[in-house]
This record gives structure tokens, sequence and C-alpha cells, in this order.
């Protein structure tokens, strides 16, 4: 996607008028170059509104996600070396794992609807068109697998603080892999690694977030989406590229930082503290409550007869 485009769009997010000649200096370009824009973006889908003495205006950010967008995105983005979007596809996590033996580098792979989602503990992730965000990341981060523990919760909050930062909703961690709004399940993510000889070398990351309301998420009752609770449209398209940018830092802020880094900002975001949890581990079946979280990523729970339990990952019902 041109530059320029994606600079035009981001202006018009804001929803105010912007005439050629305020684009043209802002961007740095010709008046023609920025009709020349206008027109594609308009044969992209968007709505734009052209008034004499007025200027242009988007007229209604669609909550579809728009690939020549998502891939303006993934051009600014220093992460992410190539975008893979598909109108459907079974899984992207399936796909990412098909295909990424053909790059070196980090990869993201995008679906406007999957047939064959899947979520953790083989559970089914359901997919529908145009409700939800369904992307899996190829990451090359060659760390240690004790390395590797902390980098859900690096995950956990990009993503937490993404849906904060665009919608002004109070999205919250439920430890290890799930975003909550309102006690409702509105993101998981599940984290799947290759790794040899005790180093990690590929992460596939796939993220399934609600975006908008659908008949087959709003019948499971535990789940929500953001713009159901927003009440309103929601620009999936803006948020991705605010996503995009919080992935990027907390990336590299888990490869190059420790979790302690970032432990007071996870904490204030997390859900899963002063309640009664019920923890399902492949061990064991606890109810507790969660004490802390160590630098290394283990969950310190306690039990109901006052035993500690770490736990490196698990299942939680809250
Ligand atoms: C969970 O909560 O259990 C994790 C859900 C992960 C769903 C995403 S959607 C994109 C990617 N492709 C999949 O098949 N699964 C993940």
């Amino acid at each position: 996607m041109s530059k320029t485009k994606t600079e035009i769009l981001s202006l018009m997010m804001e929803g105010n008028y912007l005439s050629g000649a305020r684009l043209a200096e802002e961007l740095n370009v010709s008046r023609t170059a920025v009709w020349k824009n206008i027109q594609k973006l308009k044969s992209d889908g968007y709505n734009i509104e052209a008034v004499t003495n007025k200027g242009y205006r988007l007229l209604e950010p669609p909550g579809r996600i728009n690939e020549t967008l998502l891939a303006g995105t993934v051009q600014k983005s220093v992460l992410f070396e190539e975008l893979i979007f598909k109108k459907t596809i079974d899984s992207t996590q399936n796909h990412a794992f098909r295909i990424l033996d053909r790059y070196d580098g980090n990869i993201v792979i995008v679906s406007g609807q999957q047939t064959a989602g899947r979520g953790r503990f083989k559970r089914e992730w359901l997919s529908p068109e145009e409700t939800g965000l369904y992307m899996s990341l190829v990451l090359r981060p060659n760390v240690t697998n004790q390395e590797m523990i902390v980098f859900n919760l690096f995950m956990s909050l990009a993503i937490s603080s993404a849906i904060r930062e665009s919608t002004g909703l109070k999205s919250g961690i439920k430890w290890p892999n799930d975003i909550f709004i309102n006690d409702k399940k509105v993101c998981g993510f599940l984290t799947e690694v290759i790794s040899a000889d005790n180093i990690v070398d590929t992460i596939v990351c796939g993220i399934g977030i609600n975006i908008n309301p659908s008949p087959v998420t709003g019948s499971l009752g535990t789940a929500t989406s953001i713009a159901g609770e927003l009440g309103r449209e929601f620009d999936v398209n803006h948020f991705t590229e605010v996503l995009f940018d919080k992935i990027e830092y907390y990336y590299d802020k888990f490869l190059h930082a420790s979790f302690s880094s970032i432990k007071e900002d996870w904490l204030c975001q997390a859900i899963i503290f002063n309640r009664e949890l019920t923890i399902t581990t492949v061990k064991e079946k606890l109810r507790g409550k969660a004490l802390d979280i160590t630098d290394e990523g283990y969950l310190v729970i306690l039990d109901g007869d006052q035993n500690i339990h770490k736990v490196i990952s698990a299942d939680i019902e809250i």
C-alpha cells in the first residue's frame, strides 16, 4: 500500500473535513497525488465524501478488515517482513505451519474468516466472517525454553493495552492467554513453538479477537466483542495499527528486557487477583487465590488448605 494512502487514511480517521491543500501540505505531496490516493481509497471501499470549500471526510470507517490498509500497517512495521492475507482459510495457525519454512524472518497471516479455527486444549474457535480479527504471528526469537515462559505475559499486555488505548474500555488480562472485558472473553491467543536443543527457533502465536457481535459468539454467554461493549461501530483497521505497534513494542521488550520491567503494568491489567479461582493444570484441579506472578512467569496460588502451588500453565475459571 502506498505510504501516502495510509497517511491520508490515518488523518481522515479523526472524522473531520480535510482539504486537498491541507493534506498535500501535511504529507508533503502534490494535490494531484492527494486526489489520486483518495480515488484509490474509494475503490478500496472507503466511503469518502468530497464537499466544495470543505474538503474530504471519511463517512464511515469500515468495521471490516481492509487488506490494503492492513498491508500498509505491516509495511510500516519494523518487525514483520510479509503479510499473508486470506479472505477465508481453515486456520491461520495451520496455514502458518504449512508455509513458515519459506521465510527466514517474521511474518503475519490474517484471515477474514476461518472454517476450522482452533483454540487452546483443542477447542474450536468460532471464526465467522466480518466479526473477528483472526491472525497468526510467526516470530523467530532465538531464546531458551526457560526464557520463553514469559512470552505470553508480554503478548497479553500488548493486546490488552491496544484494546484499552483504542477503545477506552478497561480490558483485563486473564492469565495466561485471555483478554476479558466486563468479565467476558473478548480475545484468546494460542502460543505454539518450534524448538530444538533448548532453543526456541520459531513462535507461532495465533490471536483471535471478537470485533463485532455475532450470533455465534453471542450464544456462548461467556464471550463478548469490542463493538458490542462499545455499543457502536468499531474501526478494526485503525485498531490493527495500534495492535501492531503494541506487539512490536512488547515483543522487543520480551527479547531484550526481563518480565520485571513490565510487571507493574501487567499486574494493573490482570483480573485474576483478589478472587476465588478454579485452576486446572495437566496434573490437578485446584481451587484457590492467586498471590503473585514470579519474574520467571510462574503463577503463585494459595489453595484452601493454605498450600502454595507454582503453576506454569493452566486453564483458569474466574
Ligand atoms: C483460545 O482462547 O483458546 C485461543 C484462541 C486462538 C484463536 C486464534 S484465531 C487465529 C488463530 N488461528 C487459529 O486457528 N487459532 C488462532
